[in-house]
């Protein structure tokens, strides 16, 4: 593999001229919108113009003359295109946790005589969290079921309510199949929630397609809305109607300003909302959602394949010498948009990178984890990135003490 090779992969990308529309920092490479995505440019003008023209001049006014009040649902669909929802499908709110939180508990309890949730141990710790602050406050002796990821199938049994997944493992980058999953569950009554973090805005997500019934993720990843940005979520159209929110806030109410005494849920996706949404945090996720105008997901996913399995073949190249043990599936179809690699000293390696200018992040236990974001990253960003790892790594920098020194954050 040659840099003649890789120059010529940008020149002939499709997505090359997104990059410009991001505001990255000069000199560095950006391998980690799987945790926070960068920053689109347009995002500052457009905040600072509704804090000082919506906010500061038109005042409460702008609920209703810049259209507040239907931001979630307006977001929502700009989301629904990019993960196979229809419009009226998604709304944005909350963070994914509370989205979780509700939809887990609202389709529990869909299934009334059934006691099981299954998940497996490649989810996000944060939804199994969640799913036993549920069990626990709804207190019907549900049980979360922990499998391996590929033992999920055939854990599904008469006794599961729900089946919660995260889509693409947040540590090894392994994708689950969505639609033989849901398949599977519905054939034994099951419903499944999908959680779309390290999907959404990364790959070409087929929810309708696949059948799904209900899914969340975050704004702040792959969508690029900024740190601790509105999250979303999907039920499908044919569950909206039986889906008893519960969380019944007055956003999800019929009548809103009747300030009736009694809950009464809107029709269609919007009973799930609870509280005021968060305009600001809804202006920045918007505006970063031009990005995507006119972006074929199709195009996307077929690039961050790309990526990887260039960073796959420099890695086999250049650092298996090293140690460097690439854990991330290579074939496609299991595969999202991150490429992990495990090294007992995987921690002091990221900190050592960082000080080279590329950013990637840490899992516990060992875990360098490297996002792979088609719309800003080019194929040049991972030659230099494998480049400076491999300086790392045959230098040893890595070993000096202030690299081993734990951040709050990893
Ligand atoms: C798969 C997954 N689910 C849930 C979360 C947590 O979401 P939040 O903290 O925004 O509620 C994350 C955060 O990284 C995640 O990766």
């Amino acid at each position: 593999m040659d840099y003649d090779h890789v120059l010529e992969l940008d020149r002939t990308d499709p997505l090359a001229a997104s990059r410009a529309a991001f505001d990255l920092p000069e000199g560095v490479i950006y391998l980690d919108g799987n945790s926070l995505g960068a920053l689109p440019r347009h995002v500052p003008g457009r905040v600072a113009e509704v804090i000082g023209q919506q906010w500061g001049r038109d005042l409460i006014q702008s609920w209703n003359r810049h259209d507040w009040i239907s931001m979630p649902a307006r977001v929502g669909d700009r989301i629904a295109r990019l993960i196979g929802a229809e419009s009226g499908e998604v709304v944005a709110a909350d963070s994914t946790s509370v989205n979780l939180m509700k939809l887990l508990s609202a389709a529990l309890a869909l299934r009334p005589e059934r006691r099981t949730i299954l998940s497996d141990n490649g989810n996000f710790p944060n939804d199994l969290y969640i799913a036993q602050g549920v069990a626990g406050l709804l207190d019907k002796e549900h049980r979360l079921r922990i499998t391996d990821p590929d033992q999920v199938a055939e854990a599904i049994d008469e006794d599961v309510a729900v089946i919660m997944l995260t889509e693409v493992d947040y540590r090894s980058g392994r994708r689950h199949d969505m639609s033989d999953l849901t398949a599977r569950a519905h054939a034994a009554g099951a419903l499944v929630i999908w959680d779309l973090c390290h999907s959404a805005g990364a790959m070409d997500v087929d929810l309708n397609g696949s059948n799904a019934d209900m899914a969340v993720g975050c704004g702040y990843k792959y969508l690029n809305g900024g740190p601790g940005a509105p999250a979303f979520m999907f039920v499908a159209r044919r569950l909206q109607p039986v889906l008893k929110p519960a969380l019944s806030g007055w956003m999800g109410h019929d009548q809103p300003f009747a300030f009736d005494l009694d809950y009464r849920p809107a029709a269609g996706i919007l009973r799930n909302l609870a509280g005021t949404p968060p305009i600001l945090g809804l202006t920045a996720l918007d505006a970063a959602l031009d990005s995507f105008d006119g972006v074929d997901m199709t195009r996307v996913r077929a690039k961050s394949l790309a990526l990887g399995d260039l960073f796959v073949a420099l890695a086999r190249e250049r650092l298996a010498c090293y140690g460097l043990e690439i854990i991330t599936p290579e074939a496609h179809d299991v595969r999202g948009s991150q490429i992990s690699l495990r090294h007992p000293e995987a921690y002091a390696i990221i900190q050592a990178l960082i000080g080279e200018g590329v950013i990637g992040d840490f899992r516990m236990p060992d875990i360098a984890r490297f996002g792979l974001v088609p719309l800003y990253n080019s194929f040049a960003d991972i030659w230099h990135a494998i480049e400076r790892l491999e300086g790392v790594m045959a230098a040893g920098t890595y070993r000096q003490p202030r690299f081993r020194e734990r951040l709050a954050v990893t």
